[in-house]
């Protein structure tokens, strides 16, 4: 097997998926997901934040990294996010998770039925985060494009369709959600939206730092809310991932921190998809309560 990173590895990736378990990954993902998944021991004290991509993962990673120093920016003004907290399934991503000290912070983007199933029998702290899917789908098609690694970008309609269909990477944003929404309740979980962020940050701040066991003074919740603006982001090269490999993404196509808005979809969608979209939705979160998510 070649080293993750080396020479050899970088030039075996390809805008191929693998799919696995019904789900397509980009060609960074490990090779083994079943052995994560059976032995990858998560530990009571790990701060695992999930999401499907593009649902501000990003942002959530900003504000639990700054709440664990209390406020205090120099953690995420000098590393990069995924060392920070790097992504499990990458292929480097085991590695640089052991390498932490406790308590560990890592990212996924794994479907539930794909998660290291140690998670479930742990007290380890689960943020997830959901945005609403029309804008992940707008964003995703911006972002994707800049990722040479995936596919499917070159038309918003294709685009659109493969969405629905679950065609992109880490699969159908329904299955996602819907998956790991069965976790809600447990105490070990927090179920955070973009929107939620949007409407109230500093509340979200405050809600996060309690699930966290990390209660901020109000200087300390100042000092987080300064440096988590879109426009902070935006400029800190720590986590606007402007330092991503160029093998990996075209930062002439783009850039992760785009808009930042709600509702974007809006400017996208015609009519016609605007129907079609909300056809599929109502038949796909047909089992799930009303009123659970700020969007609908
Ligand atoms: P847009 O493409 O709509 O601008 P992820 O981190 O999951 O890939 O999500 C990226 C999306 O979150 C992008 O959305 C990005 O602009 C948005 N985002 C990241 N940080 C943000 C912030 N501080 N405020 C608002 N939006 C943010």
């Amino acid at each position: 097997m070649t080293e993750p990173g080396s020479l050899a590895w970088v030039a075996a990736l390809s805008r191929d998926y693998t799919w696995v378990e019904g789900v397509p990954f980009l060609s960074t993902t490990t090779g083994d997901l079943g052995a994560l998944r059976d032995g990858f021991v998560v530990r009571d004290g790990d701060i695992v934040t999930v999401s499907y991509p593009k649902s501000g993962t990003t942002w959530i990673l900003e504000i639990v990294h700054l709440v664990h120093t209390r406020g205090d920016p120099r953690w995420v003004q000098s590393v990069v996010s995924w060392e920070r907290s790097p992504w499990l399934e990458k292929a480097t991503g085991v590695g640089g998770i052991n390498r932490q000290a406790d308590p560990r912070f890592y990212t996924s983007h794994l479907p539930l039925h794909l998660f290291p199933t140690s998670l479930f029998t742990s007290k380890a702290k689960c943020v997830y985060v959901m945005r609403n899917p029309r804008d992940i789908l707008v964003s995703g098609y911006h972002f994707w494009k800049t990722i040479k690694i995936a596919k499917y970008t070159e038309s918003f309609e294709v685009y659109f369709e493969k969405f629905l269909q679950g065609e992109v990477p880490f699969g159908s944003w329904f299955d996602h959600v819907g998956g790991w929404l069965q976790m809600r309740g447990k105490e070990n979980f927090l179920f955070i939206s973009y929107e939620e962020l949007h409407q109230d940050i500093r509340a979200s701040v405050e809600q996060i730092s309690r699930f966290l066991g990390t209660e901020l003074n109000p200087e300390e919740v100042d000092s987080v809310l300064q440096h988590v603006t879109f426009q902070a982001m935006k400029e800190n090269k720590m986590s606007n991932f402007s330092l991503l490999p160029d093998f990996l993404m075209d930062h002439s196509k783009g850039c992760l921190m785009r808009k930042g808005i709600a509702g974007d979809w809006r400017n996208h969608f015609t009519v016609a998809q605007t129907e079609a979209f909300d056809r599929v939705y109502r038949e796909k979160m047909a089992g799930l309560p009303r009123g659970l998510f700020p969007w609908d």
